[in-house]
């Protein structure tokens, strides 16, 4: 659709009466808005999607109040019907749009309004974050969690009008947790592990016995940090991990969505070497040029199971691509490193103790094969 132009709207706002001009103003706001994007694209899934965030996972109670924090990078749909939805709830929303800064993280710390924003969420009950360049980990989120310990926090981070309606409004809970706990539980009683890819990923490695592994539902109606559903993370014995780990959907940062494959040498927990095309040589440029050691460790592996999550270079939604499995470099808890990157591996195939549960992203269990089909995903 081609933008408004001011060319093909010639009339002089000032010869009409008062009451026209502003009618004339709205008309030309709409107009304009419709030029850049499509107002109605999915306008009542996203009304649903912003109630179920609202109403279920943050369960705002009446009087609350609910900072909605945003930059110059976000979609303004799914800022505005979320303000809508939780002051529906009978909530307090407050939102809060910030220039983009040029990083994430502690990164975006020079350009954020720190002592401000901390203020204003030591102040609330809940804070959902829809920031492109995010403050997850800025000295902000810290200090906002650390200084307000009911606040609860759920990490939206880059979403749109799309995403959340395909990950947050048409996702059945109750069965996505019941998913969720299952293949966990399989992963924690699992010693030794094995992963493919048709891209040539095969990495095998050892779990701890009192492995720590999570996973998030999506639910933000406890104090605390937590996380979009769908993704279930723990951290092996970093020195069982060998083999090779091929990237092929995307890797953030430093690159984003991938045109070529990534190949990774691993041994013992290390990468000694990277090997595939351009964005090789650009990966291993950007992880050499810290002068870290600790980034070139592997820090965790996740598995991405929200049915509704495709593969669009934000990371947020990548690692959730279901049946994808993603592994953390660099920083970790622990572990202290210049910077942290993911990296997303389609269509794995996983063994838990020479027990295949997942073949090229398919659940072969038969428990999570019977809950993926209930789930739409076999
Ligand atoms: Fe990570």
């Amino acid at each position: 659709m081609k933008p408004f132009s001011l060319k093909a709207f010639p009339l002089k706002l000032g010869v009409l009466p008062i009451a026209e001009r502003k009618t004339l103003r709205l008309t030309y706001i709409s107009i304009k808005r419709e030029g850049i994007e499509m107002p109605k694209w999915y306008e009542f899934e996203l009304g649903k999607a912003a109630d179920i965030l609202t109403r279920e996972l943050f369960k705002l109670k009446e009087g609350e109040v609910f900072v909605i924090t945003a930059d110059t990078e976000s979609d303004e749909r799914v800022v505005e019907a979320t303000a809508r939805a939780a002051f529906a709830c009978g909530a307090k929303p407050m939102v809060i749009w910030l220039a983009s800064p040029l990083g994430v993280g502690k990164a975006a710390d020079p350009m954020l309004p720190i002592d401000a924003l901390v203020g204003a969420l030591r102040g609330a009950d809940a804070w959902v974050e829809f920031n492109n360049e995010w403050l997850l980990y800025s000295t902000v989120y810290e200090r906002a969690l650390k200084e307000n310990p009911r606040l609860r926090y759920l990490c939206l981070v880059g979403m749109n009008a799309d995403m959340m309606v395909r990950c947050i409004g048409r996702i059945d809970y109750q069965l996505l947790g019941e998913f969720l706990e299952k293949i966990t539980e399989l992963t924690r009683n699992a010693r030794e592990m094995r992963v493919t890819t048709p891209a040539g990923c095969d990495v095998t490695f050892q779990n701890p016995p009192d492995m720590r592994i999570g996973y998030s539902l999506g639910y933000a109606d406890t104090p605390g940090s937590h996380m979009m559903a769908g993704q279930i993370g723990w951290a092996p014995i970093y020195e069982t991990i060998n083999g090779k780990i091929v990237f092929d959907g995307s890797v953030v940062p430093p690159i984003g969505l991938l045109k070529e494959p990534i190949e990774l040498t691993i041994e013992k927990g290390e990468i000694v070497e990277v090997k595939g095309g351009r964005e090789a040589i650009e990966f291993e440029r950007w992880l050499k040029s810290f002068n870290d050691p600790n980034m070139f460790k592997l820090a965790h592996i996740c598995y991405g199971f929200n049915p509704g999550a495709k593969l669009t270079g934000n990371i947020v939604e990548d690692e959730r691509v279901w049946g994808c499995t993603e592994w953390g470099i660099g920083s970790f808890r622990g572990r202290p490193a210049a910077t942290h990157c993911d990296g997303i591996c389609l269509n794995s195939s996983v063994w838990l103790d020479g027990e295949q549960i997942l073949d090229e992203g398919r659940c072969v269990h038969p428990e999570l094969a019977e809950l993926a089909r209930k789930l739409g995903k076999q």
